[in-house]
């Protein structure tokens, strides 16, 4: 049942590929929350994905392309989404991530360094990229809010996570300090989403990641959180029900990342 939360509010979602995307399930949800919003994804990710079919559940949002990395993509981006709105957007979703080192399989004691620079400018520099063109455009509103989703690799190791825990590190620090910045300048929001591991295109890139997934679920007292819990968390984040909430890292995980062993853990070391 739609509460309403984000009525006349617009937005930019990045980064639905395909009906897994966790972005495809938050577009759907804002839409139905109330919201505007203009859909963007790599040129070639277009082109294989399915996003057109998105744009018309969503009230044929415009489709624009952007590649993360290239500048004047996210300034056309950005111009051309305050001109359909006739002003600045009030959230912006970044679900973005690639790593060129897993897709290649190379171990993290064999990084290629030419992809890891690949991989952090997509993953990660792409925030403040998107940011900092806002922040000089004026494209983001009064207490606008901004969620760029992440893992708990940031922070505790997952050895198959391999280069991406970097890109999450480097990804939730900048949220810390443009969220700073942006606060004293126009009470813009900024937030990182800590997400369960889910089924998608990227998810599953990561080695080992069906037992990876089990193994969560087992450790986490509530289960893990799908991609459409995280997209109602993402409404809640992106509504003025959440205005005070700025440069916080936010564990969406069912528990996962304050236990330290569960039950069924143990009964399985036990066997
Ligand atoms: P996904 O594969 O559906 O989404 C990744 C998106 O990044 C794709 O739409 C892809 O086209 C886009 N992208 C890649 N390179 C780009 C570029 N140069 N320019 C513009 N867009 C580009 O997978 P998912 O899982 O929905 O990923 C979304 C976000 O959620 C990522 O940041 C991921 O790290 C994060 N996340 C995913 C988890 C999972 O287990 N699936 C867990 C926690 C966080």
């Amino acid at each position: 049942m739609p509460y309403n939360l984000l009525q006349g509010k617009k937005g930019i979602i990045f980064g639905a590929l395909n009906d897994q995307s966790i972005a495809w399930k938050i577009a759907e949800k804002c839409y139905e929350e109330g919201a505007q919003i203009v859909l963007t994804n790599a040129p070639i990710a277009m082109r294989m994905g399915e996003i057109n079919k998105l744009a018309e559940r969503c009230g044929n949002a415009p489709v624009i392309a952007a590649d993360v990395t290239n500048n004047e993509d996210l300034k056309n981006l950005l111009q051309k989404s305050m001109e359909h709105f006739g002003g600045p957007v009030d959230f912006i979703l970044h679900s973005v991530g690639m790593s060129m080192n897993m897709r290649k399989n190379n171990s993290y004691t064999d990084l290629n360094y030419d992809f890891t620079h690949k991989t952090l400018d997509i993953s990660a520099l792409s925030l403040h990229r998107i940011l900092q063109l806002a922040f000089h455009m004026d494209a983001i509103s009064e207490w606008g809010s901004v969620i760029a989703l992440t893992y708990i690799a940031a922070q505790r190791v997952f050895p198959d996570y391999n280069e991406m825990a970097d890109a999450k590190a480097l990804l939730e620090s900048i949220t810390r300090s443009f969220g700073y910045q942006y606060a004293l300048k126009k009470k813009v929001r900024i937030n990182t989403v800590s997400q369960s591991p889910t089924r998608t295109t990227a998810g599953s890139g990561v080695k080992g990641f069906e037992g990876f997934i089990r193994y969560a679920e087992k450790m986490s007292p509530l289960g893990n959180a799908s991609a459409e819990d995280c997209a109602n968390y993402c409404v809640t984040l992106f509504s003025d029900l959440t205005k005070m909430v700025t440069m916080q890292n936010l564990f969406h995980d069912g528990g996962f990342s304050f236990t330290g062993v569960s039950r069924e853990v143990i009964e399985q070391m036990e066997k």
